[in-house]
């Protein structure tokens, strides 16, 4: 460990050690056997989309690299990969007709991290939603929720039997605001507080495939990824406008879905001009029941803090503005701060929110991009810093059972294409070679160390 890591404490024997990847970030064979288009690769042929013009058709090519890639996971010693399912593969259309080398393929990832002693944990939605359910609308049409708890069932059938950890979706706030509000990521629409009901939709979808899983899967554990942030206010700006601003923020990032999946229903929208409990009818009778349907355990994707303060223009339509902290933080290679005890704050606060309805808690994501290049003491310091900063949630009573990093691999980072490195193996794109990272070995060491 270099000299700046905090000591670790002892984690529980059962911690779970994992690493997260998504399929349109890593697998490549964009159209390959019978896969049909995913809103993530007509998005990124687009002009102007994605920096450089950087596609995800090719990606790691871990669609045929996988044995090399669990191979890897298997000398990192990790107890679980958290992987995601390409909803176009199964489906090529979104619904109707299965195409079964889709499933071939999940199947033998499955069974390849199996027999490395590896445990399975897919999430059905990272993002690439199949391009002909955006023909029909995609997120903002209540029927993608229908269509979302078929495909659930369709891929329980097929990997329930080795398969009992399962995630629905991916940050849903992420895809509704940067997908449906701000158009930065596919499906590109700009759409700003009318993006909404890509939230409900979402959430909807989740409770039907929750349902769709537990049918198939008798002791399925369910969980869903939010990316969760705790809000906080520069020190310069801490008047009631800002304070207000800033519970505006929270209500949207974290409470928007934490809530109805918790307690069963949605927070008082009205600072978003939806005063409304049905939002003007897309809330619909019997919805929030099946959202609000216990969790097996809530993932949490952390990254940062969000420093908030009052709109510097109301005119210009939401409540608050983001800015930047006053504290000169270490940044990574994305200028995110590095800020580790923001995910204690998150998680402490989270448990003071939900209290008894908070299910045990996974960090489903955290990580870093760094610069290029095998040598990243700034990653290991990242990860020494917000494991840290996990135990000592624990150690304030959160029930926390995992923590897979982001990423096992550098990979297509959405609008940044291949500029942003989060992996623990560096990743050539014009080769495909990979090449274990110094926290690559930090990280096996650790896992190592912890084991009972
Ligand atoms: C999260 C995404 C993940 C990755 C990281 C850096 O928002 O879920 O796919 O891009 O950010």
């Amino acid at each position: 460990m270099p000299a700046s890591s905090p000591e670790l404490p002892r984690f529980p024997a059962d911690f779970v050690w994992g690493a997260s990847t998504a399929a349109y970030q890593i697998e490549g064979a964009a159209d390959e056997d019978g896969k049909g288009p995913s809103i993530w690769d007509t998005f990124t042929h687009r002009a102007g989309t994605v920096r450089d013009g950087h596609t995800g058709d090719v990606a790691c090519d871990h669609y045929h690299r996988f044995d090399e890639d669990v191979a890897l996971m298997r000398r990192l010693g990790l107890d679980a990969y958290r992987f995601s399912v390409s909803w176009p593969r199964i489906l090529p259309s979104g619904a109707g007709k299965v195409e079964p080398r889709g499933l071939d393929f999940y199947e033998r990832l499955v069974d390849a991290l199996l027999d490395a002693g590896i445990e399975p944990t897919p999430t059905l939605f990272h993002w690439d939603l199949p391009q002909a359910l955006e023909d029909e609308g995609g997120w903002l049409n209540r029927e993608t929720a229908y269509r979302f708890g078929e495909y659930a069932a369709v891929v329980a059938d097929r990997l329930g039997d080795r398969v009992t950890r399962w995630i629905t979706l991916n940050e849903p706030f992420v895809h509704m605001s940067f997908g449906y509000g701000f158009g930065v990521h596919a499906p590109g629409r700009a759409l700003l507080l009318d993006a909404l009901p890509v939230a409900h939709h979402q959430l909807l979808g989740h409770g039907l495939a929750t349902a769709a899983l537990r049918a198939a899967v008798p002791d399925a554990q369910v969980l869903v990824a939010n990316n969760c942030t705790p809000v906080r206010l520069r020190q310069d700006a801490r008047g009631e406008a800002d304070t207000a601003a800033a519970d505006a923020y929270d209500i949207l990032h974290n409470r928007l879905f934490n809530d109805p999946l918790l307690h069963g229903r949605y927070p008082d929208l009205s600072a978003y001009g939806m005063p409304d409990p049905a939002w003007g009818g897309v809330v619909r009778d019997g919805d929030l029941t099946s959202i609000g349907a216990p969790l097996d355990g809530l993932g949490i994707n952390y990254y940062n803090p969000s420093w908030i303060t009052a709109p510097r223009d109301p005119a210009a339509g939401l409540p608050f503005d983001l800015a930047e902290p006053a504290e000169p933080y270490l940044r990574t290679s994305f200028d995110w701060p590095v800020v580790p005890d923001g995910l204690t704050e998150l998680l402490t606060g989270l448990k003071a929110r939900y209290g008894a309805d908070l299910p045990p808690v996974w960090i489903t994501e955290n990580g870093c991009s760094q610069p290029e290049g095998s040598h990243d003491p700034a990653r290991i310091d990242y990860l020494a810093g917000h494991l840290g900063a996990v135990a000592d949630a624990m150690a304030q009573g959160v029930d926390v059972r995992g923590y897979f990093t982001w990423s096992l691999l550098d990979n297509f980072e959405w609008a940044e294409g291949y500029h942003q490195r989060f992996g623990l193996v560096e990743v050539d794109f014009a080769t495909g070679a990979r090449t274990p990272r110094a926290s690559f070995d930090w990280y096996r060491d650790l896992i190592a160390a912890q084991r009972p």
